[in-house]
């Protein structure tokens, strides 16, 4: 068995100067191409959806799917809840056997985004769960386009945030957005080697898509442990189905799902290989 907590995949990668890669998956297709490249590769990763991303792939019906993909997996494999935006879902993720929550309370004021911060890391103690926190705001929705305000985490607040919170890694917002940027982003590398300095949890950086290997290896030199890929998973499946509904006269499914899952495998490979965790 092996699902596995996040934390201690998190330290394992500050041992080896590495980032785990959090993968966002939405069926059955995903789980099954982000895991083979995690087998193939001997790599450990992170098994993640978003809760905004339940109103197409039902908790109910993804959680279980996630939590024995993991089980059974021959790597380790943590199953984590990505922008957790209520105290319901993170309950609900707990007992479904998610070895980590994310809270996404960024938009909210500092002092209350502590306080429910808190709340958080005290349910998930209560698991052995891992907890995630996010401050500053990374532009854009967790897998759309749509929205690109940026504020970068301020280094002041972090160091502020995780001492009064406990919190077992920090998303940090360091230019850095959700879904395919419109133009090359410009990471503030400053700003993470300041609160890298200044904090000593595990950091993450979010937004993953578009981002170049060379950003990738900067960053993970800076302190960041996790980095999260959704867009780039959706789109690579998206279009291996178009391709091939588009070049066959009669598509059937059972064509279609190993290519839809195989295109998820070569863009979670390529990301395993560029994040380094050996
Ligand atoms: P992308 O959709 O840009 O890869 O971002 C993923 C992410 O950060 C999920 O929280």
């Amino acid at each position: 068995m092996s699902l596995v907590k996040m934390k201690p995949l998190l330290a394992w990668a500050q041992e080896n100067r590495c980032a785990v890669g959090a993968f966002s998956v939405g069926n059955m297709e995903m789980v099954i191409g982000a895991v083979r490249a995690a087998e193939e590769t001997n790599t450990p990763i992170i098994l993640q959806i978003a809760e905004k991303r339940m109103k197409q792939s039902p908790l109910r019906l993804m959680a279980p799917m996630m939590v024995s993909a993991a089980k059974e997996a021959g790597v380790p494999i943590a199953v984590h809840l990505d922008h957790g935006l209520t105290l319901e879902c993170i309950d609900a993720c707990l007992d479904y056997g998610f070895t980590s929550v994310m809270l996404d309370a960024s938009l909210l004021p500092l002092d209350e985004n502590i306080a429910l911060t808190r709340q958080v890391v005290a349910k998930a103690q209560a698991f052995g769960a891992t907890v995630e926190s996010e401050l500053g705001v990374v532009g854009g929705n967790e897998g759309d386009t749509a929205e690109h305000r940026i504020l970068c985490t301020d280094p002041d607040d972090a160091e502020r945030f995780v001492r009064e919170t406990g919190v077992d890694c920090l998303a940090v917002a360091i230019g850095n957005a959700h879904g395919n940027y419109p133009v090359l982003p410009e990471l503030r590398f400053d700003v993470l080697e300041e609160i890298n300095r200044r904090v000593d949890v595990p950091l993450v950086l979010h937004g993953g898509t578009g981002i170049t290997d060379e950003m990738f290896r900067r960053a993970i030199g800076l302190g960041i442990r996790k980095i999260n890929i959704a867009t780039a998973s959706f789109d690579a499946l998206a279009k291996a189905a178009k391709t091939y509904t588009e070049t066959v006269e009669k598509p059937d499914y059972f064509t279609l799902s190993p290519r839809m899952a195989d295109a998820v495998y070569r863009n979670v490979r390529r990301h395993i290989q560029v994040f380094n965790c050996k």
